[in-house]
């Protein structure tokens, strides 16, 4: 038996599909590998193939292994006269997280974001170049719409990268919320 629908719960299903395809809109990604010594940026954009199918790619080169002793600070930030901190300030021990990934839901699930076109998703050492290869940003929208019923506006996810205190690498990434 089908369940019993009415106008209105047709309405609202549709309405609510429709609304989690459209809310957030990438605008812009920033990568920066703050010390030279440490990595480099190969990659690094937004692409919008047509209306429905925008993708991200970065790929870094790390010029040293990374193998224990890096945090990193994730935070989201709102605009409202220039970005202002938002909801979320995590910082992790990045090695200590790949290996116990249960530790830190929140941060495993900023990691599911990631998807499976990258070679992130693996424990400590990293070398060489790491990717995230072509990742539709309507996979992010996704996740994120599922679970977050933030404000509208302008917003930024900022990953910043340290060692023995000395920030390494930073990467953004901008939306509009709508
Ligand atoms: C957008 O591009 C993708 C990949 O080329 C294609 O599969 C999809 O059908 C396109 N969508 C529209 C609406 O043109
Ligand atoms: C997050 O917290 C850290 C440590 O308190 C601070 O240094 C950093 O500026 C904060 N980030 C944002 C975006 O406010
Ligand atoms: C990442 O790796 C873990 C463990 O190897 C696996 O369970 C998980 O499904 C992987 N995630 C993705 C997005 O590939």
């Amino acid at each position: 038996m089908w369940p019993k629908l009415n106008w209105l719960s047709l309405f609202v299903i549709f309405y609510s599909i429709t609304e989690i395809l459209s809310r957030v809109e990438f605008t812009n990604i920033k990568c920066d590998c703050v010390d030279k010594e440490y990595c480099a940026v190969d990659q690094c954009y937004l692409k919008s193939i047509n209306r429905t199918y925008k993708y991200l790619s970065i790929k870094v080169n790390l010029l040293k292994p990374l193998v224990t002793n890096v945090m990193v600070n994730g935070a989201m930030l709102k605009r409202a006269n220039g970005y202002k901190p938002f909801l979320y300030n995590i910082t992790i021990d990045f090695c200590r997280f790949m290996k116990y990934r249960r530790s830190n839901p929140v941060a495993l699930y900023a990691l599911g974001l990631l998807g499976t076109n990258t070679n992130l998703n693996h424990s400590c050492p990293y070398h060489g170049v790491m990717f995230v290869d072509k990742l539709p940003t309507s996979f992010i929208n996704h996740q994120i719409t599922e679970i977050l019923p933030f404000p509208e506006g302008d917003y930024m996810l900022e990953y910043r990268f340290s060692s023995e205190n000395i920030n390494r690498a930073v990467f953004q990434v901008y939306g509009t919320l709508s």
